[in-house]
């Protein structure tokens, strides 16, 4: 956590989910109440088929609802791509930009998710860029190294706090249920914390939202959100089930 900073939990479903799956989506805005939502803002990212469904059923509640990928562009002919004024048209307010399934899966560079934050901003999202190392990347001692190529590539000048939030996922922890340990993650947090600050300047980079993503599940909630510079969770395979996702959301209970 870092005082100051309102924490965000985020849920990104990946290609999971179904229209009853929205069920899950309104068990947590019943169970998000007002003495959470005083501490912690929470986000839910399903598949593109379900963002206007999801943000329908969000009405009233204080979740929010975004997208997991889009396209630079706003229209045009890129057949089964998404925009991001798409997803704002749809309901969502955020886009998760850059996440290393993306960069594996469809090859995208640093300048490719660049542009895509660009168009969030463009469309009035919030772009969740997603940065983080290899585990040979993290073996060979070059995570950080690694971390701040992406930010620089990755995020276009002029970003605010209000426009963007950074997610740390080191791929090797994600969907594993490895983690690492609070000592590393505090030393990288704080390293991001730095490199925005070169990137964004100082105001900024003490506003920004620094997320923490890769196996976060109930039980290691607690200990990964207290972690200094940690202001939040990105939460894939366990942001699914109401009962789990509100679990870690209960980290920032009073
Ligand atoms: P995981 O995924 O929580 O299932 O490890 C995190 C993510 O990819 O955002």
């Amino acid at each position: 956590m870092t005082p100051g900073i309102r924490p965000l939990v985020a849920g990104n479903w990946k290609m999971n989910g179904l229209k009853a799956s929205l069920a899950q989506l309104t068990a947590m805005a019943s169970q998000f109440d007002a003495a959470l939502a005083r501490n912690v803002d929470l986000l839910v990212c399903p598949p593109a088929t379900l963002v206007q469904a999801a943000a329908a059923a969000a009405v009233g509640s204080a979740i929010a609802v975004g997208g997991q990928d889009c396209h630079a562009n706003a229209s045009g002919a890129h057949t089964g791509d998404v925009s991001a004024e798409m997803l704002a048209d749809a309901g969502a307010r955020f886009v998760i930009v850059g996440h290393s399934e993306r960069r594996a899966d469809h090859g995208e560079t640093d300048a490719v998710v660049k542009a895509k934050a660009e168009a969030a901003r463009r469309a009035g999202l919030v772009a969740v860029v997603c940065v983080g190392e290899t585990r040979a990347e993290r073996e060979a001692g070059k995570t950080l190294a690694v971390v701040r190529g992406q930010l620089e590539g990755s995020i276009p000048a002029g970003m605010t706090a209000a426009d963007l939030v950074v997610a740390y996922e080191p791929v090797w922890a994600i969907g594993t249920g490895l983690t690492p340990t609070a000592a590393d993650v505090a030393e990288v947090h704080a390293a991001i914390r730095s490199d925005l600050e070169r990137i964004l300047g100082k105001t900024e980079s003490g506003k920004l939202r620094i997320l923490y993503g890769g196996s976060v599940k109930p039980s290691n909630a607690a200990e990964l959100m207290a972690i200094e510079n940690v202001d939040g969770a990105l939460v894939g395979g366990a942001s699914l089930k109401a009962e789990d996702f509100m679990g870690i959301a209960a980290a920032y209970r009073g």
